[in-house]
This record gives structure tokens, sequence and C-alpha cells, in this order.
């Protein structure tokens, strides 16, 4: 096992460790959140479009999914997810690439992480954030379904965390968040704008969205949760 990936399981074992006196980790607070509100699925069917090894997000979910799904485009970090995972269904691959073309194996997920990279990536920068997901990621949805995604509230601070990782906020990362969101976003954004943004958005896409929150991740990061509702006149007969 790498120095690195050693590291994250020795700290995740601390964590599950530390968990029984109860302390969470973020998406684990979202799980709690969403069992709270009373819109966590019955039965789980979970879909992790960015899986790393899992050891931080992913494993929350996985926890608490009767199927789950992993999707990682490293091959060494699949490798580890399916090692601490092994009754989740790991793929190795483009997870976005899966979106837009139709490779993803189920059309009936209810729960779904997106804990994607920050900024652009993709090997020609084509993707950004979640960005493209939006809306082809819905055709593969159970009618009823709950979705974290991950959003930045402010850059100035992601900013500072960043810096030794050399991955800075820059201009094209700033034009594609601008174009997505049809404003100009200011570097600090209240929760509500993201809830406010999602609600309509979904709306607009064809879902009711009866419940939606945020769950803070760290100072610069965190949740917005979202549980939709395909309309009436949308639902498969
Ligand atoms: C923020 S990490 C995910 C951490 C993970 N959820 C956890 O619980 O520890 C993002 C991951 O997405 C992967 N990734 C980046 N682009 C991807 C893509 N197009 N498809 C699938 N995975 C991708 C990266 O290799 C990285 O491991």
């Amino acid at each position: 096992m790498s120095y690195r990936v050693y590291k994250d399981y020795l700290i995740r074992k601390f964590a599950d460790f530390a968990l029984r006196y109860r302390l969470r980790l973020p998406a684990g607070y979202v799980a709690l959140n969403a069992a709270a509100y009373g819109i966590l699925p019955e039965k789980c069917i979970g879909l992790d479009l960015f899986a790393k090894y899992g050891l931080y997000q992913s494993s929350d979910f996985e926890e608490i999914c009767d199927y789950f799904e992993m999707w990682e485009i490293d091959p060494e970090f699949a490798r580890y997810a399916k090692k601490f995972f092994p009754k989740a269904e790991v793929q190795v691959g483009d997870s976005v690439d899966a979106v837009l073309n139709g490779k993803l194996l189920r059309k009936d997920y209810n729960l779904v992480l997106l804990d994607n990279p920050y900024g652009l990536y993709g090997n020609n920068s084509e993707y950004c954030e979640h960005f493209e997901l939006f809306p082809p990621l819905l055709n593969y949805l159970d009618d009823k379904s709950v979705i974290a995604i991950n959003v930045i509230y402010d850059i100035e601070v992601f900013e500072n965390s960043q810096k030794r990782y050399n991955k800075l906020f820059n201009s094209d990362w700033e034009k594609r968040r601008n174009v997505f969101y049809n404003t100009n976003v200011p570097k600090r954004v209240p929760a509500r704008f993201f809830l406010d943004f999602y609600q309509t958005k979904f709306t607009e896409w064809g879902w009711n969205v009866p419940n939606c929150f945020f769950t803070a991740r760290q100072n610069f990061t965190g949740y917005v949760v979202v549980e939709i509702e395909k309309k009436f006149e949308n639902l498969k007969i």
C-alpha cells in the first residue's frame, strides 16, 4: 500500500473509532441530516461519480446503501476502492463521459454523491466541477432521489488552502462558473445562493424539489443536498 493511501487508511480507521464516540465526517452529516429531513430512501441505490478510494466521503454513503456504484478514473485508486469496499460495484473510467454517453450501469439510482474535483479537469480541461453532469445525470435517477453536490462557497479561502497543490482559481474556471450559474458569481457565496439556484434549476429540468439543505464541509466548501421528485407529467408510466 502506498504511503499516501496507508496514511488515509489510518485516518479513516481513527475516524471509524471516533465515530463510535459520535464524531462524524461531512458525508456522514449529509446522511444524518437527510435522515432527519425524512428524505433518505428506504432502500438506497447509491452512485458515487468521483470515488478515489472512498475513504473520506464515499465510505459514509456506502455504509447506508443496498447497492453502491463507485466510479474512479485512476486505476490505482480504483484498485484500492475495490479492496476497501468489496461489496461495491467499482468502475474504472471517466464518469462524466459515462453519464454523457449512457455507460452507467443502472437507471434507478436514488442517492448520488458528487465529490467532484475542484476547477477544470479532464484531458483537455473539458470538465469543470459538476457542471457537465446536469441535466444528463437526471436520466439515470429514480422518480424520487437525493443528490449531494459539492460546491465551493469561498474562493479566497479555497486558494489559501490549495496553494501548496498549485491548484488556483483561474480565469477559465471563473468564466465556466459564471456561465453555469448564469451570473458573475462573487468570491464568497452565501449558501442561500446555491440553494436557490439548484432549486430553480431542478424545477426547470422537470423535477420538483420538496427539500434542500446545505451542509458545510470545510470553511470553503460544502454540500448542497437536494431531494428531487419527477414532475407528474414526466413520470415513466
Ligand atoms: C475529491 S476526490 C474524491 C474523494 C472521495 N469521494 C473520498 O471519499 O475520499 C475526486 C476523485 O475524482 C477522480 N476523478 C477525476 N476526474 C474523474 C472522472 N472524469 N471520472 C471519474 N473520476 C474522476 C480523481 O481521480 C479523484 O480521485
